[in-house]
């Protein structure tokens, strides 16, 4: 069995933490050249820590090792998010899995194509009129909305304070989401981190009350309210996550990473091909969740050693899976750092397994077919309207890595195409 390499050091001395938040990428591609290995050991919230950067590597953890291991968020979340699947172990994850995708997914989806129509022509038909488009904030914004059309029956333009005040909420939230690593090291009840826990317990009780009022038959709060879920305050607790900002956070860096690849300097033809083609629309969505995966990857606590590669990851340790490292693996992956649709036209199934964009195995996300389907609609709309090219700018794909990873703000040019040009294929994305 191979041992790993890296250094897991004294307790706290050897803590590598800031140097692993202040840039992913540098720290872990510092790593992999000095180790020449994609798995190695190092100390990081003060833990001896496996990681893990290749892609085949990441598949067997996710789906041959899961049963050796616990999800490694509780100690740093539970109290921003409360009881909730992400910090459960196997069984009861099981449960709440099945309940989430009945809830979530299959009667969700029932109004879903409608709403998500009328937030596309709410936010993005007039792209062409405005001198200038911020991208990421215009997609948080439409998915920040969208969220709270889809999972609290809230309409901005017949509740707009409420919107605002859930909104205002989640973005409070936020800040003590980020400031998780400083809380661990420094001082845990840190007022960001209060301020965070009192704007939790304020959603909870917008969620409470938006449970209690709605009797529509059909409304996806009504269905949710008899899904099965064990009481009130479970079901209050799994709607959380939605109306809070990590979603619209990560469709957005999504929607941004996407648009700004296809107007990056000699791409302006893939916007064409794009519009010309549903396949190469889908390779073009496939090579952002490859190279611009908004979650970095995943934490694991191991309950019982397990062999990962020929290596043994011990009981005790945490282990660290990079997606977007391991989406860079050049062992699969050729030119791994280019944006190139055209690698998807051949193998793509088998390929497509070797993503983590969205997690893999038992634990994979409850949302996964939900977002791609709504990424394809909205993309599919961008490229079926408009065509757009950098604004008077520097072109900089430079990257915000943690907690979530996304594009530094560009602002963009959209002309709006003749529809007659349009190619029928897309027509109906209206
Ligand atoms: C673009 C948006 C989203 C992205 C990129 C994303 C990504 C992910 C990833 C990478 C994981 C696995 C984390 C890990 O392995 O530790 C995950 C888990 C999860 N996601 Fe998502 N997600 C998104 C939206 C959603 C939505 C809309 C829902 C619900 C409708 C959802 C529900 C969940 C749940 C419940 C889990 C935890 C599953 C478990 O612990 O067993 N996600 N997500």
């Amino acid at each position: 069995m191979a041992t790993l390499k890296g250094k897991i050091g004294y307790p706290i001395l050897g803590d590598s933490s800031v140097e692993f938040y202040r840039n992913v990428p540098l720290y872990v591609n510092s790593r992999i050249e000095e180790y020449g290995a994609r798995i190695f050991q190092a100390r990081i919230l003060n833990k001896p820590t496996v990681f893990v950067c290749s892609a085949n590597a990441v598949k067997e953890l996710l789906t041959e090792h899961h049963t050796k291991m616990d999800l490694g968020y509780k100690a740093m979340l539970h109290h921003l998010y409360g009881d909730n699947i992400m910090f459960e172990e196997a069984a009861e994850a099981n449960r709440l899995h099945a309940l989430m995708h009945h809830v979530f997914i299959q009667n969700a989806l029932l109004n879903f194509d409608s709403i998500v129509q009328k937030f596309i022509q709410r936010h993005f038909s007039d792209l062409h009129s405005r001198p200038s488009v911020q991208v990421y904030e215009t997609f948080k914004l439409f998915a920040t909305e969208l969220m709270l059309a889809l999972f609290l029956d809230l309409d901005v333009s017949d509740s707009a304070d409420l919107v605002h005040d859930v909104a205002s909420l989640a973005t409070t939230h936020w800040h003590g989401v980020i400031s998780v690593p400083m809380n661990w090291s420094v001082s845990y009840w840190s007022s960001s981190c209060k301020r965070a826990v009192e704007a939790k317990d304020k959603l909870l009780e917008r969620i409470r009350d938006r449970l209690a009022s709605q009797t529509d038959e059909g409304s996806f709060l009504t269905r949710a309210r008899e899904a099965g879920f064990k009481d009130h305050a479970e079901l209050e607790q799994h709607i959380l996550p939605f109306v809070s900002a990590l979603v619209p956070k990560a469709i957005a860096s999504l929607l941004a990473s996407f648009t700004l690849a296809l107007c990056s300097e000699n791409q302006e033809d893939m916007q064409e091909k794009a519009r010309e083609s549903s396949d190469y629309l889908d390779w073009c969505l496939l090579e952002t969740e490859r190279l611009w995966p908004p979650v970095l990857g995943g934490r694991r606590l191991v309950r019982e050693d397990f062999v990962l590669d020929g290596y043994k990851v011990p009981k005790g340790y945490a282990v660290i899976y990079v997606s977007s490292i391991a989406h860079r693996d050049p062992n699969v992956f050729k030119n791994p750092n280019s944006f190139d649709p055209t690698r998807w036209a051949n193998k793509r199934t088998e390929k497509e397994k070797l993503l983590f964009c969205y997690g893999d195995g038992p634990r994979c996300c409850v949302g996964t077919s939900l977002m791609k389907n709504l990424i394809k609609k909205v993309s599919q709309y961008l490229v079926g309207h408009y065509n757009w090219t950098l604004g008077d700018q520097e072109e900089d794909l430079d990257y915000k890595w943690l907690p979530m990873a996304r594009p530094r703000e560009l602002s963009v040019s959209f002309t709006r195409i003749d529809q007659s040009e349009a190619s029928s294929e897309l027509a109906g994305s209206d």
